[in-house]
C-alpha cells in the first residue's frame, strides 16, 4: 500500500516558501472561501470530524467554537510547533515542505473565530525551519494572504514567529502560553481553558501544526471530501513518524486506521538486517509499549485505546529483539526526570522514584514489593499529576508490565538482568 499524500501532496513539487507556487496548485482556495463566508467555517470544521493531531485528539471544530463564541476585544491563534516529544518529526516536515499550508490554516482559523493575530511557537532546535517560515511568511504578506485587509476582504491577520524555550513541558498548551508571555513555562491550572482565557487572558485557539494544516483542504473541498479518508470517528490522513530499528525511518502519510503492520512493512521496510521485531512504542516517549503480536492494530485513536496502544501524535518506534526493554525504560525515565518542571509533587518526585525502581529491575536488585510499589506510584501519577507530562510518563512502564511481565523479576524470583 502506497502513502496517501494529502497534506504532503505538494511536498517536493513546489518551492516551499513561494505563495504563488502554492497558489498555483490549489493553495489559498480555502482561505478565499473562508473570507467569503467566515460564519460558516466553524460548522464546516465540526462536520468534518477533524480531531487534533497534537496528541489528545480533541475535536478541532469544537475547540474553534469555544473561542468563536467568547466575546473579546482581542483573540489569538497559536500554533503549537514545539514538537518536543522524542520520536516525533512530522510537524517539521510540514513546515519545511509546505509552510503555506500551515499559514493558510492559521489564517482560516483566525477568520473563523475573529482573531487578527497568530503566533507560531517553534521548537528551538529547528533554526533552519525558522528561516523557511520567515521567508514563507514574508511571501504570504507580499502576496496579500497575510497582514491588513487580506485579499481586499477587510479582514486582518498577522502571524509572528516565536522561538520556543527548548523545554519539553513548553509543548503543553498552557506552559506554552506562559512561555509566549515571557514567563517561565509551567502548566496552568485548568479551567479556565485557553479557548476562553488563553494568551494574556484572551480567548485563544491553540492547535498543533498538522491540525491547522488540515483546515485548507477541508474548507476548500468540504467535510464530505475529508471524511472519505480515515475512519468514522477519526477521519483524514495522519503523518506517522517512524523511528528505532526500522530500515526506512522517516515521516509517512497514511489514512487513519491503516494497520501498524502496513506502515511498518510498506513504508518502513521492516527491521534492518532481517532482525525480528519484538515491540513497538506507540505515541511517542510517553506512549505505551506493545508487543509485536499487536502489529495488526489499526492506527486510529479508538482502536489504539482498545488494544492498549497509544495513538498520540502518530509516533511508532520499532524495537527488535536484540534490544533490552529495561534499558529503554531507563532511558525514557531519565528523560522525564530531567524534563519535569517540578511544579507538582507526584511528577517531580514520582519520575525520580520510577527511574530508581526501573534501575533496580535492570540491575537485578529489585525486591519483593518493588513491582507493586512501581505500579501504585505510576497509577497515582496518572491520576494525580497536574499536566500530561506526569500523567503520561508512567505509560511506558505500566504497559511494559502488562505486556512483558517476565521482565520484572525480583531477587527472590530471578536474579540478574532480564532482556
Ligand atoms: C508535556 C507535553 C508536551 C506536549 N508537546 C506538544 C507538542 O510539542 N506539540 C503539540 O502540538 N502538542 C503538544 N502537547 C499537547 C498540547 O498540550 C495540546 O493538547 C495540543 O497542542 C492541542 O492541539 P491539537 O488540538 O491540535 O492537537 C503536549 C502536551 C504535553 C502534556
Ligand atoms: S506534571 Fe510534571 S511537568 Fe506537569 S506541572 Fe506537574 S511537575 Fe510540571
Amino acid at each position: 500500500m502506497k502513502e496517501t499524500r494529502i497534506l504532503l501532496a505538494q511536498a517536493g513539487e513546489i518551492t516551499p516558501t513561494s505563495a504563488k507556487e502554492y497558489g498555483a496548485v490549489g493553495g489559498y482556495q480555502g482561505l478565499k472561501k473562508a473570507l467569503a463566508a467566515p460564519d460558516k467555517i466553524v460548522d464546516i470544521i465540526k462536520a468534518s470530524g477533524l480531531r487534533g493531531r497534537g496528541g489528545a485528539g480533541f475535536p478541532a471544530g469544537l475547540k474553534l467554537s469555544f473561542t468563536a463564541n467568547t466575546p473579546a476585544d482581542q483573540k489569538y491563534i497559536v500554533c503549537n510547533a514545539d514538537e518536543g516529544e522524542p520520536g516525533t518529526n512530522k510537524d517539521r516536515v510540514i513546515m519545511e515542505k509546505v509552510p503555506h499550508r500551515l499559514i493558510e490554516g492559521m489564517a482560516i482559523a483566525g477568520v473563523a473565530v475573529g482573531a487578527d493575530k497568530g503566533y507560531i511557537y517553534l521548537r528551538a532546535e529547528y533554526p533552519y525551519v525558522a528561516e523557511i517560515l520567515e521567508k514563507a511568511l514574508a511571501d504570504a504578506r507580499e502576496n496579500g494572504f497575510l497582514g491588513t485587509d487580506i485579499l481586499g476582504s477587510g479582514h486582518n491577520f498577522h502571524i509572528e514567529l516565536f522561538i520556543g524555550a527548548g523545554a519539553y513541558v513548553c509543548g503543553e498548551e498552557t506552559a506554552l502560553l506562559d512561555s509566549l508571555e515571557g514567563k517561565r513555562g509551567e502548566p496552568r491550572f485548568k479551567p479556565p481553558y485557553p479557548g476562553v482565557a488563553g494568551l494574556w487572558g484572551k480567548p485563544t485557539v491553540i492547535n498543533n501544526v498538522e491540525t491547522l494544516a488540515n483546515l485548507p483542504g477541508i474548507v476548500a473541498n468540504g467535510p464530505a471530501w475529508f471524511r472519505q479518508t480515515g475512519t468514522e470517528t477519526c477521519p483524514g490522513t495522519k503523518l506517522f513518524s517512524l523511528s528505532g530499528n526500522i530500515a526506512n525511518p522517516g515521516v509517512y502519510e497514511f489514512p487513519i486506521g491503516t494497520s501498524i503492520r502496513t506502515i511498518f512493512q510498506e513504508a518502513g521496510g521492516g527491521c534492518p538486517g532481517g532482525k525480528k521485531l519484538m515491540a513497538i512504542q506507540t505515541g511517542g516517549a510517553s506512549g505505551n509499549i506493545i508487543p509485536a503480536s499487536l502489529l495488526d492494530t489499526p492506527m486510529d485513536i479508538d482502536c489504539c485505546a482498545k488494544a492498549g496502544a497509544t495513538f498520540g501524535a502518530g509516533d511508532l518506534m520499532f524495537i527488535d529483539d536484540d534490544q533490552c526493554l529495561l534499558d529503554i525504560l531507563e532511558n525514557l525515565m531519565e528523560f522525564f526526570e530531567e524534563e519535569s518542571c517540578g511544579k507538582c509533587t507526584p511528577c517531580r518526585e514520582g519520575n525520580t522514584q520510577l527511574l530508581y525502581l526501573v534501575r533496580k529491575f535492570k540491575d537485578g536488585t529489585a525486591e519483593d514489593g518493588d513491582l507493586e510499589l512501581m505500579l501504585e506510584l505510576g497509577n497515582t501519577m496518572t491520576g494525580g499529576c497536574l499536566c500530561g507530562l506526569g500523567q503520561a510518563s508512567p505509560n511506558p512502564i505500566l504497559s511494559a508490565v502488562r505486556f512483558f511481565p517476565e521482565l520484572f523479576k525480583t531477587k527472590s524470583t530471578q536474579k540478574g538482568r532480564v532482556s
